[in-house]
């Protein structure tokens, strides 16, 4: 004989409620929360529990076990519920705090470059003469023979040479003139680069990267930068040159620079003068750089007639320029590329 369940025989309902909003109430995480609804509405949960025995109760008694068990249900739903979003919220504000923007904080601005001493110095010096009515180009780095030197006056017997010694790239390209390919030793090959293709006045300044066959130290580099000068038009004389050096000196070291020239040879110019500056901050003279009237046999390998135009020339060490403006004792600076130096001029 089959025993039908009473009332009695069902567990407490109003006890089970209680215990399971209390429950809901004290879960402290969302994994808490799912555990409680596992144990109370799972599939072996306490409220699921009761639910099964309804099949096996009188028509009339399930229907009001089973009423009541879904009021249990609803409510528990609702304390869930409620439950669930305080937990969901208090996870949305942490995971938004660690995410948050202070815009109190400092802003990281970008560390910005600066121009490297010799590039500043460079433009300095074009600055100048391009006041005096000079323009700048530059030339080929690797340059033939027949430029850096022959057509410079330096054929190739000159002694001159010797001081000039320098990387050559095998000739393996047909240089028109042919000759031996190398890296430019000074930058006046682009005197008569600029002579070939342009019918004078000429008034050029060169800035570039010269090489030579040298061990470095404080006062030497294997790699440097030159700033070639020329000048070349009708009536020209070394007044002009006199005139155009004293106030790139001004320019350069401030208005009580001065000149003083003193003879010497170079190959490409007729007369030579090496150029001293009194540099006001040195507090004394300073050999600065080399130049001269333009040698008749230079304007003549550049198709110019040496009757109908003259010119003068210069070239100065921007090493030595940048090294007196910043009063820099030692040249390799420039090149070990050590942010703490080039941040600090
Ligand atoms: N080219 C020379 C050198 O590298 C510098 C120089 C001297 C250039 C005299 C000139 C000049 O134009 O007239 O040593």
């Amino acid at each position: 004989m089959t025993t039908t369940p009473g009332t009695a025989d069902l567990p407490d309902l109003d006890a089970l409620r209680e215990r399971g909003a209390r429950a809901y109430a004290g879960a402290s995480t969302l994994d808490e929360l799912d555990d409680v609804k596992a144990e109370l509405v799972g599939r072996r949960g306490a409220l699921t529990a009761v639910q099964r025995l309804l099949g096996s109760l009188d028509p009339a008694l399930r229907r009001e076990v089973g009423a009541r068990v879904n009021a249990v249900r609803a409510a528990l739903a609702g304390a869930e519920a409620q439950r669930r979003a305080a937990l969901e919220a208090e996870r949305d504000r942490v995971v938004l705090a660690a995410e948050a923007l202070d815009v109190t904080l400092p802003p990281r601005t970008p560390r910005r470059g600066s121009l490297h001493p010799i590039t500043e110095t460079m433009e300095a010096m074009v600055d100048v003469l391009a006041g005096l009515g000079f323009t700048a180009v530059t030339g080929p780095e690797v340059e033939t023979d027949w430029f850096n030197f022959q057509a410079m006056n330096i054929p190739h017997d000159h002694p001159a040479r010797g001081m000039h010694d320098t990387i050559y790239v095998e000739s393996l390209v047909d240089a028109d003139p042919p000759g031996s390919i190398l890296l430019r030793t000074h930058t006046s090959p682009m005197q008569t680069r600029t002579m070939l293709v342009q019918p004078p006045p000429v008034y050029i300044a060169v800035p570039g990267r010269v090489f030579r066959q040298e061990t470095a130290d404080a006062t030497h580099l294997p790699v440097f930068h030159q700033m070639e000068s020329l000048a070349v038009d009708a009536g020209l004389s070394f007044a002009d040159l006199r005139g155009t050096l004293a106030e790139l000196c001004r320019g350069l070291f401030g208005p009580d620079a001065r000149i003083r020239m003193r003879p010497d040879h170079y190959p490409f110019t007729e007369p030579s003068a090496d150029v001293d500056a009194w540099v006001p901050a040195v507090g004394d003279w300073v050999e600065l750089l080399g130049s001269g009237m333009v040698h008749p046999n230079v304007l003549r390998m550049a198709g110019y007639d040496p009757e109908q135009v003259s010119g003068f020339a210069f070239g100065m060490g921007v090493e030595r320029v940048a090294m007196l403006r910043h009063g820099i004792d030692d040249l390799r600076l420039f090149a070990d590329n050590d942010v703490r130096f080039l941040s600090a001029l």
